[in-house]
């Protein structure tokens, strides 16, 4: 879908980024992440040509995007980032409505489309008519995220779109765009430096640092199999475990020929979550369910503590 070959930026005379080979997959959720000034934003802005390559070759749906005109390639491209704000003087649906109105949409096209972002950002109808003043930083983003979407571009960029929330309000919207992307199929691509954020969001992970990429793969594989130390120290050897626990669900390690009874947990949970309701319950083995509630095997404490099998069912 978007694809760089041996691609350098140079700003000054230095290389921001430096033989940059990536694919990110269509109806993939990429992400992006590394120290502070190591080429993040730049990839990002380069795929809609907020920023020329000077050397090498970005193709998108297979295509040179120099080939492509500027302002259709943007058209296709939905962009929300951090710092660039709402239009301070536009309410919130005329800010939602931004290219549907460039694009000359019908009035009643648009409008319909306004109600159907702000309920999918969970934004309620009553803050249309509302300036972005009037909005919390969480449900400002949420707006910038809506008007990113709004002409049904066929891939979304963002910059660090939960920078500045609290952990809480980012939470809620990290899970927002999980749910988006499976429910939408959007190719997305999120810069971020939140290891957390990155770990739950990606299918794909890219990990930079001085312009170039260390390492790519899915998170689980990144934790499990760091190419080297930078990769390791990168995501916190002391917390590896509690992260590990967080990417594998139970599903993985039920024993299905058991029963027990109690309180059950359901397949679909991480081990994480998983973790907890062992100690809230102070049991060993808990009976397990499927998301309709049919019992499917049990988990035991122990299983958790022998993680290193990748998922294999170690019954
Ligand atoms: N317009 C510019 N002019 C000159 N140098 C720039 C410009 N934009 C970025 N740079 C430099 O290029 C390098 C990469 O910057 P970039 O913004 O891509 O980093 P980043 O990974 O997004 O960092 P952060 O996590 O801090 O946002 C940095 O050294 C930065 O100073
Ligand atoms: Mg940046």
């Amino acid at each position: 879908m978007i694809e760089f070959l041996q691609v350098t930026k140079m700003f000054d005379g230095k290389p921001a980024v430096k033989d940059l080979n990536l694919q990110l997959k269509e109806g993939a959720f990429s992400v992006l992440i590394g120290t502070s000034g190591s080429g993040k934003s730049t990839t990002l802005k380069m795929i809609n040509r907020l920023e020329e390559n000077d050397s090498g070759t970005i193709r998108f749906a297979g295509e040179d995007i120099r080939q492509q005109p500027v302002l259709e390639l943007r058209r296709r491209m939905g962009y929300a980032i951090q710092s660039i704000g709402l239009f301070p003087h536009w309410t919130v649906a005329q800010n939602i409505a931004t290219v549907p109105q460039l694009q000359k949409w019908s009035r009643v096209k648009i409008n319909d489309r306004i109600d159907e972002l702000m309920a999918l950002l969970g934004l309620e109808a009553s803050m249309r008519d509302r300036m972005p003043h009037q909005l919390s930083g969480g449900q400002q983003q949420r707006v910038g995220v809506a008007r990113a979407l709004a002409a049904n571009p066929e891939v979304l960029l963002m910059d660090e779109p939960f920078g500045a929330l609290d952990p809480v309000t980012r939470a809620s919207l990290q899970q927002e765009m999980r749910r988006i992307h499976q429910l939408l199929g959007r190719t997305i691509v999120l810069v971020t430096h939140d290891i957390d954020e990155a770990l739950q969001l990606a299918d794909h992970l890219v990990l930079m640092d001085k312009g170039e990429v260390v390492q790519q793969g899915t998170p689980l594989a990144m934790l499990t199999t760091p190419e080297n130390d930078f990769v390791r120290e990168f995501f916190g050897r002391s917390e590896l475990g509690v992260r590990l626990l967080s990417l594998r669900g139970v599903a993985d390690y039920v024993r299905p020929q058991e029963r027990v009874d109690g309180e059950p947990l359901r397949a679909s949970m991480s081990l994480r979550e998983a973790l907890s309701l062992f100690v809230a319950r102070r049991r060993e083995v808990l009976p397990v369910v499927t998301d309709e509630g049919t019992p499917c095997g049990v988990l035991h404490f122990a299983d958790l503590l022998r993680g290193e099998a990748h998922g294999a069912n170690p019954a």
